[in-house]
C-alpha cells in the first residue's frame, strides 16, 4: 500500500473517530458534573463577549481598515464559537490518556493492515458484586484488530497498559472490542483456600465452584456442561483442581463417583475409600466390567425418559418422585486406561473397548447424567481420540507448552497466559484465567 492510499484511509479513521468522540462527549456532558461546568463556563464566556463586543470598542473612528476587521470579528465570531464548542465536546468525548494508550498498543504492533492502531472510545468502571473485582473497561474501536488478534498479543497489551487482563469481548457486532482490566498490582492471587461456604446455597446442586477469575467465581453447572476435559504439565493443580471437583459432587448425596486409578489407587486415600458414593477401579478388567455397566444403565435411563416423556435427567427429576442419581467418571491421567504402547494384542483390544465405551458417554451422557472427567498432562493426540475430546465442550488448561494446550484447548493460550511456575493457575476454553481453590483432600474432606 502506498503512501498516499495510507493517508486517506488515515484520514477516514480520524473523521470517524471524530464523531464518535462528538457523539460519546454529547453523552458524556450530561452525566458528568466537572464536563458540564466547563460546557456552561465556556458558553456564559461567550455570551458575555457577544454583548460586550471588544471588536466594536477597539473601533475609535471612520477609519476603513477598522471597520472592515470589525466586519471581520463580527462574522468569525460566531464561527469560532461553534468551532470551540465542537472541540470542547469531543474532548468530553474523549477517554483520559486516550493517546498514550493508543500509543502503547502502536509500540507492541497491535496495528491493522494499514498500520492504524485501534482507538479508545470509552473507559468505564464496572464494579461487579463479587468484593474481589474492581473493573475498568475499555472499549476499542477494532480497526480491523480481530478479537483472536487481541488474545494472542493479551500478555503484550497486559505489560504496555501495566494491567492484568480479566476477559476481552467483541460488542457492536465485531466492531468494538472491549477490555476488562484490573491493575497490575492486583492481579489473581497465587492461593485461594477452599471453605465449606463456597458449596451452592441451593443444595443438593449441580453446581461446581472450581475458583476465581478476575471477574469473580468460576464453577460450572454438571446440567449445561457434562463433561470435563483438564490439561496441564506436571505440578499445574490438576490432581487438586479434580480432587476439587469430585469432593463437591461426594458432598452431595445424588451423585456418585467413580475414579480409575492404575497406581494402585495411591492418590485417593482414607477419607476417599471410605465414602458410600465413591469406588475406585485399580485394574483394566473391573474398569471394562464398570463400563459396561454403565453403558446399559445409559440405554435403559434412555427408555425411562422415553416413557416419561422427558428429554434430560433434569426434567425427569423434577417430575419424578424417586430421582436419577448422577454418576461421575474421572481419571487422573487418560493416558493410564488409553495409551496402547507395549501392550499384548488382547490388552490393545481391550482399551479400545474402553476407548469405545468413553466416546459413547461423551457423545450421549449428557442427558442421562452421566459425566466424564478426563485429566491429562501427556501431549499426545493419539492418546484421546478425537470422538472423545470432540464431545469434551469444556476445557480447562493449567500451565503447559504449546503442544499440550493445543490438545487441550486447540490453541496454544495457555502456554502464552498462564505464568510458567503458576500452581493452580488455569484458563477455560473461553478464555477466562482463574486460580483454583486450593484444598488438602487428606484434612478436609468429609
Ligand atoms: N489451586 C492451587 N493453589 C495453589 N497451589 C496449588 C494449587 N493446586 C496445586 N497446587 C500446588 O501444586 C502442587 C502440584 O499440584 P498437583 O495437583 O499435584 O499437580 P498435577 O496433578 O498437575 O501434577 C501441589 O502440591 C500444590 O502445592
Ligand atoms: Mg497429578
Amino acid at each position: 500500500m502506498d503512501n498516499r492510499k495510507r493517508n486517506l484511509l488515515e484520514q477516514e479513521t480520524q473523521r470517524k473517530y471524530m464523531l464518535l468522540l462528538f457523539q460519546t462527549g454529547l453523552k458524556e456532558i450530561w452525566t458528568d458534573q466537572y464536563r458540564l461546568k466547563v460546557l456552561v463556563l465556556y458558553l456564559l464566556t461567550a455570551l458575555l463577549f457577544s454583548i460586550i463586543r471588544p471588536w466594536d470598542l477597539a473601533y475609535s473612528g471612520p477609519d476603513i481598515f477598522d471597520a472592515a476587521s470589525r466586519i471581520a470579528f463580527s462574522l468569525c465570531f460566531p464561527i469560532l464559537v461553534f468551532g470551540g464548542l465542537a472541540v470542547l465536546i469531543m474532548w468530553a468525548g474523549t477517554p483520559s490518556r486516550a493517546k498514550s494508550i493508543q500509543n502503547n498498543l502502536q509500540r507492541i504492533g497491535l496495528v491493522n493492515h494499514a498500520g492504524e492502531v485501534p482507538l479508545l472510545v470509552t473507559v468505564r468502571q464496572d464494579e461487579t458484586d463479587d468484593a474481589h473485582s474492581k473493573i475498568t473497561v475499555l472499549e476499542f474501536l477494532a480497526c480491523g484488530v480481530p478479537k483472536s488478534v487481541w488474545e494472542q498479543k493479551s500478555a503484550d497489551i497486559e505489560t504496555a497498559l501495566n494491567v492484568h487482563i480479566a476477559d476481552i469481548q467483541e460488542s457492536d457486532g465485531k466492531r468494538r472490542i472491549r477490555l476488562f482490566t484490573v491493575p497490575a498490582k492486583s492481579g489473581l492471587p497465587k492461593m485461594l483456600r477452599w471453605k465449606d461456604e463456597y458449596l451452592q446455597s441451593d443444595f443438593p446442586s449441580c453446581r461446581l465452584v472450581l475458583g476465581e477469575s478476575l471477574l469473580g467465581t468460576v464453577s460450572l453447572d454438571l446440567n449445561l456442561i457434562p463433561h470435563v476435559l483438564l490439561g496441564g504439565g506436571t505440578g499445574s493443580g490438576k490432581s487438586v483442581l479434580l480432587k476439587l471437583m469430585l469432593m463437591q459432587c461426594l458432598k452431595q448425596p445424588n451423585i456418585n463417583v467413580t475414579i480409575a486409578d492404575f497406581k494402585g489407587g495411591v492418590d485417593f486415600g482414607g477419607s476417599w475409600r471410605k465414602h458410600p458414593n465413591c469406588k475406585l477401579i485399580l485394574d483394566r478388567d473391573t474398569l471394562i466390567a464398570y463400563l459396561d455397566s454403565v453403558a446399559e444403565k445409559l440405554e435403559q435411563r434412555k427408555d425411562l425418559l422415553g416413557k416419561a416423556e422427558c428429554t434430560n435427567i433434569y426434567e425427569y427429576n423434577s417430575h419424578e418422585s424417586i430421582p436419577m442419581d448422577r454418576i461421575v467418571f474421572a481419571v487422573d491421567e487418560v493416558a493410564e486406561i488409553l495409551d496402547k504402547t507395549g501392550l499384548t494384542k488382547a490388552e490393545k483390544e481391550q482399551v479400545a473397548r474402553i476407548e469405545n465405551r468413553l466416546s459413547t458417554i461423551a457423545r450421549q451422557g449428557r442427558a442421562f447424567g452421566i459425566h466424564l472427567f478426563l485429566s491429562t498432562q501427556r501431549p499426545d493426540a493419539n492418546i484421546l481420540s478425537g470422538q472423545i475430546r470432540n464431545n469434551i465442550g469444556y476445557r480447562i488448561c493449567g500451565r503447559a507448552d504449546n503442544v499440550l494446550s493445543m490438545i487441550i484447548l486447540d490453541n496454544t493460550d495457555a502456554s502464552n497466559r498462564i505464568p510458567h511456575d503458576a500452581q493452580g493457575r488455569f484458563l477455560t476454553g473461553d478464555g477466562t484465567v482463574f486460580q483454583a481453590y486450593w484444598f488438602d483432600d487428606a484434612k478436609e474432606m468429609f
